[in-house]
């Protein structure tokens, strides 16, 4: 099965919601120093969603939006200044051995997480070495079979990351966070390291585990035609606030938001045929120090008016796909319409 080729059906989840957020903030303050003006970085300013078992939550924006924030909260590594975190409907207020378990994270860099003294096997069976009872033959056929399921072979077992391509490598950082059983994985930026053919590759990895293990995955990119195919649900988000979500289908074929609009159009389409209006977005994204008064986007966005200026838009509740603009493109007007 190919990404590209063949679009697999929307999963049913069980309905289970295994991660919420409330208006989650993580504010910085930064600078004081001799150079430094001394200023507060929202760099998440105000995420909620819930995600079930079995489901995939994309969140996609430009670098800079506040996506590797979010997945640090998320997977505790950082607390929230602001917000409540749950995990299987108990708001988190530290992070015991328990919920770590629950949740674990990938990262875009194979490299970096892997250590290069330690064999495949090492790496797979530590976690299993410090959490469980396992002894060293069960703990063998535990990362063996692990490594199946990821498309490595047993002989991998003894060999060192660096033998390994770049692809495979981040096989081994999946297979490594499914270690213990965990129902949540947080993926930042997965693939965005790898060739488009490994992308493809990985990605399938991905889906075939989810449905095997109903994993419920917060899947982070730059990148929207990389979540195209996963996603269940979107969420764009801008400075550290999201200006569009909802189920993936209503976003890709109907964006709202002239933002959600503008990173679609960046976006390869399938069909080629299929006539598209290019939309440049103009301008680099404003400091999250000094963000503009009014709608954050407001200065590069080409349907700002004085009211966009001056008054931040609030995220409206349009059924199932919310957006914040004042002046949101018209149903079913998207860039891919
Ligand atoms: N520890 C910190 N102290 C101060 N500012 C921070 C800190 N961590 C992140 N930021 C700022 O918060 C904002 C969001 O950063 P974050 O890494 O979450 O973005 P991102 O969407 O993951 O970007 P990228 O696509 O480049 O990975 C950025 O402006 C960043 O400089
Ligand atoms: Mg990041």
């Amino acid at each position: 099965m190919s990404v590209t080729a063949a679009i697999p059906e929307r999963r049913t989840g069980t309905g289970e919601v295994v991660v919420e957020a409330q208006n989650l903030k993580r504010h910085y303050e930064v600078g004081g120093g001799f150079f430094g003006a001394k200023g507060t970085v929202k760099a998440l300013d105000g995420v909620s969603f819930s995600l079930e078992a079995g489901k995939t939550l994309a969140v996609v924006g430009e670098s800079g939006c506040g996506k590797s924030t979010l997945a640090r909260l998320v997977t505790m590594i950082e607390r929230p200044t602001d917000g409540v975190l749950k995990i299987d409907g108990l708001p988190v207020t530290e992070s015991t051995p328990e919920l770590r378990r629950k949740i674990q994270i990938v990262f875009q860099n194979p490299y970096g997480s892997l250590n290069p003294r330690q064999k495949i096997g090492t790496i797979l069976e530590e976690p299993l070495l410090i959490n469980t009872d396992d002894d060293a033959a069960t703990r063998r056929d535990k990362a063996i079979s692990m490594m199946e399921r990821v498309g490595l072979r047993a002989e991998h077992y003894e060999r060192y990351p660096h033998m390994f391509s770049g692809g495979q490598r981040q096989r081994i950082a999946i297979a490594r966070a499914l270690m213990l059983n965990p129902r949540i994985l947080v993926l930042d930026e997965p693939v965005s390291a790898l060739d488009v053919s490994i992308q493809a590759q990985v990605l399938n990895i991905l889906m075939d585990l989810q449905e095997e293990f109903g994993l419920a995955y917060l899947f982070i990119s730059h990148d929207l035609s990389v979540v195209r195919h996963l996603a269940d649900d979107i969420m764009v988000m801008y400075l550290g606030k999201p200006v569009e979500t909802g189920p993936a289908e209503e976003v890709f074929n109907g964006p709202r938001h002239p933002y959600t609009a503008a990173l679609l159009s960046a976006t390869p389409v399938a069909d080629p045929f299929r006539e598209k209006k290019r939309i440049n977005l103009v301008g680099e994204l404003p400091s999250p120090l000094d963000p503009p008064k009014g709608c954050a986007f407001n200065p590069r966005c080409w349907r700002a008016d004085d009211r966009c200026r001056n008054e931040q838009p609030p995220l409206i509740d349009q059924g199932l796909q919310c957006h914040a603009c004042f002046h949101p493109l018209p149903v079913g007007d998207g860039a891919h319409g």
